[in-house]
């Protein structure tokens, strides 16, 4: 039991924070390159294809509500994120906080666990991504074969000119007189994750810079479409008033609609917050991780809570929310102010703006596994650095060539509410485990701290674990699954080649 406990020592956290030279990653982001990394990670297929989806379906024009409902979850562990992300700059993430706290058995978990939210998450976006890149296509009249843009079984059928799935269909449609089409795998979302696994093996401070470049586009997208549909809806305050009335739709009696939809809505476009822990992955790779840590995590998610909220309520205000399960909504809404160029706009922003959140995630991913290679938690070969271009090159293009076969055969909204539980579970371990740090440590210098402590980290473990009771039962298992799977591997090879284990006993009081 004892060697399920032992914590990694600070000492040789802060050791390995401050190791320079051939086998280390390059310290090259700024806090505004981290900025921009959060923002990129977070503004994805969460705001611009599942917010239509969370109205339809869940929320009504509430799905504002799920935003804040969702922001609020992660206000709170931002807060106890950033505090770790000053302490222990190093790659990880949560995994080397919960092994500097809580123990090597909780790290694997986590570390594992990050794996349904990066690698899942990357595959989730990479399905949102492939809908915008098809509709775009289609926009200029290219048509890829309906078969390889949809998981297999999906029905599509051909309307105004577009390949759409079946449930898409505008409702009063006879779509029997249709040509129909049947999915067979999405083989768009397969190659958009080979190219940015690439892109990623080539470097770092390179991915970082087109990062940059394209936030940049997808703000100005964002804005576009917020200006764009602000000034419509002021000179049409009927639509606006018919469209958000009645605001909170009533109850479905089945957990839609009504003050219960609110939450599930927010269960299911969590997803959009993902990705500002993310920055964290980057510690190792930051000018100035101690400073600039905080403000890259808080300030990114600061920017996105405002933007979505905005969003949402303009495209509820645009387009009644009953004709928003589409897989280009803000297209959709954009198209309702009746500016020509608008949607070819947005689809053109969401194609590049998708690629930087996949960029981010598989980012993550590889910097995982790479830490826990360190720790000798995997084998050692994904924690091997290219010697050229200083990445590690080995675990990225495993994790490409894993994460590449998801979403051609799994639905967006299945693969976000497996990331969504995931990342779930690895906020509440991070906020519990500032808590029993600021026990277990109370003298570490610590150049964030999260306030309010317990309180912030218990409202962070009450709101994320209330979100998890919203996501379906299939979601806990397969989620119960991949766990099982993990603890397989952690006794199988993990404790046996673990470093921390090799250490003298009581090494970690240091
Ligand atoms: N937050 C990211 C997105 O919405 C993961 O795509």
């Amino acid at each position: 039991m004892s060697r399920l406990l032992r914590v990694k020592p600070m000492s040789l956290l802060s050791q390995e924070a401050s190791e320079e030279g051939e086998n280390t990653l390059r310290r090259s982001l700024s806090a505004t390159n981290l900025i921009t990394l959060g923002i990129g990670a977070i503004i994805g297929a969460g705001i611009f294809v599942l917010t239509g989806q969370a109205a339809a379906r869940h929320a009504g024009p509430a799905v504002a509500l799920s935003f804040v409902l969702a922001g609020i979850t992660c206000a709170f562990a931002g807060l106890c994120y950033a505090e770790f992300a000053s302490i222990i700059p190093i790659a990880g993430s949560a995994y080397t906080y919960g092994y500097a706290t809580l123990g090597e058995f909780v790290a694997w978990i986590i570390g594992w666990d990050l794996g349904l939210e990066y690698g899942f998450g990357a595959a989730t976006v990479a399905s949102g991504w492939s809908g915008y890149f098809n509709s775009l296509l289609q926009q200029l009249h290219i048509y890829i074969p309906p078969q390889l843009t949809a998981t297999p079984g999906t029905i599509l059928v051909f309307f105004h000119q577009r390949w759409l799935p079946l449930s898409s269909l505008p409702p009063g449609i006879d779509s029997t007189a249709l040509p129909h089409a049947t999915g067979l795998f999405n083989l768009v979302a397969i190659l958009a994750i080979l190219v940015i696994t690439t892109v990623l093996v080539v470097g770092i401070k390179e991915s970082a810079n087109l990062n940059s470049a394209i936030v940049v586009v997808k703000l100005a997208i964002v804005g576009i479409f917020l200006v764009l549909g602000v000034y419509f809806l002021i000179r049409h305050p009927e639509l606006a008033r018919a469209n958000w009335h009645p605001f909170i739709p009533p109850s479905d009696g089945h957990g839609n609609f009504g003050w219960h939809g609110i939450a599930t809505g927010a269960a299911s476009i969590f997803f959009a917050y993902i990705g500002f822990d993310a920055v964290s992955t980057a510690a190792q790779e930051a000018r100035n991780p101690q400073k600039d840590m905080p403000l890259g995590i808080l300030g990114s998610l600061v920017v996105c809570t405002i933007l979505y909220i905005l969003v949402s309520t303009v495209l509820t205000g645009l387009v009644n929310y009953k004709a928003l399960n589409v897989a280009d909504p803000v297209a959709l809404g954009i198209d309702a102010t009746g500016v020509s160029w608008g949607s070819l706009l947005v689809k053109i922003g969401a194609v590049f703006g998708l690629g930087t959140v996949m960029l981010v995630m598989l980012l993550g991913q590889s910097r995982v596994f790479f830490s826990m290679s360190r720790d000798g938690l995997l084998p050692k070969w994904a924690a091997d650095i290219h010697p050229k271009f200083r990445t590690p090159w080995i675990s990225t293009i495993a994790v490409g060539c894993v994460v590449a076969i998801l979403p051609a055969f799994l639905s967006v909204d299945r693969l976000a509410e497996l990331v969504n539980i995931g990342t779930l579970l690895a906020f509440t371990i991070v906020c519990a485990g500032v808590w029993v740090l600021r026990v277990r440590h109370p003298d570490l210098h610590r150049p964030f701290k999260t306030p309010l402590v317990p309180l912030v980290p218990i409202l962070g473990i009450i709101t994320a674990v209330y979100l998890m009771t919203n996501l379906p039962l299939i979601t806990w298992t397969v989620m119960i699954g991949w766990l099982l799977l993990g603890l397989i591997i952690y006794f199988g090879y993990s404790i046996k080649h673990s470093k921390v284990q090799k250490l003298p006993a009581g090494v970690e009081s240091d």
